[in-house]
């Protein structure tokens, strides 16, 4: 990595620079409905920002959920974006890190990702099989359904993920 990297939480005056992220990152996909619905969450969402002063390099957010029928705290993370001139020097890497201290710290049980298999992977997300999603995922879909076991809980989980009212949107599960 070149430039120092700054990872801090994001405030209501870097929207703008967000906004400007989604696009060139998911050139093919649009993701800000969901990330601005995210960011006027007033609780239980974490966004967090790569800074490269003054630019913003990256953006992930990590959204605290509930099980069905349990009372421990889990997340999903998601979704994850860095400028494409800023890809491959571990900014990704170190917004996904800097959450999952983040998320441990805060006592979240499990961190889950629908994402890609290959990418996740290198940080230890593992297949879920308890824990299922909101909405049925496309049976193609199921390798990238993974999460990260943050070691706060004695026992395994399962059930159905309860997602905050910006994740109730079928389209974002494939269905
Ligand atoms: C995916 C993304 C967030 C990774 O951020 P990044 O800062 O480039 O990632 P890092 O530098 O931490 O890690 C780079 C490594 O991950 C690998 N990598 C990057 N994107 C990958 C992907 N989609 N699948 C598998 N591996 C990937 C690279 O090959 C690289 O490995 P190498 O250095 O050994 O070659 C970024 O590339 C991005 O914004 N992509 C477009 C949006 C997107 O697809 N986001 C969601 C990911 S599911």
């Amino acid at each position: 990595m070149s430039g120092k990297i700054e990872i801090s939480e994001s405030g209501p005056d870097d929207e703008p620079a967000i906004e400007a992220l989604y696009p060139a990152a998911f050139p093919e996909e649009d993701l800000l409905p969901v990330v601005r619905a995210l960011l006027r969450e007033t609780s239980g969402v974490l966004s967090l920002l790569a800074l490269e002063r003054p630019s913003v390099a990256g953006h992930a957010v990590f959204t605290v959920c509930g099980l069905a029928g349990q009372t421990e705290s889990v997340a999903l993370l998601g979704p994850l974006a860095v400028r494409p001139a800023l890809q491959r020097r571990g900014i990704g890497g170190a917004l996904v890190r800097a959450g999952l201290e983040r998320m441990k710290a805060a006592r979240i049980q499990k961190v889950l990702v629908l994402g890609d298999p290959a990418y996740y992977g290198r940080f230890g997300f593992a297949p879920e099989t308890g824990i299922t999603p909101p909405y049925q995922i496309p049976e193609d879909w199921r390798p990238a359904w993974r999460s990260l076991d943050l070691g706060t809980a004695a026992i395994s989980l399962s059930g159905t993920l309860m997602v905050p009212a910006p994740w109730r949107v079928p389209a974002y599960w494939g269905a």
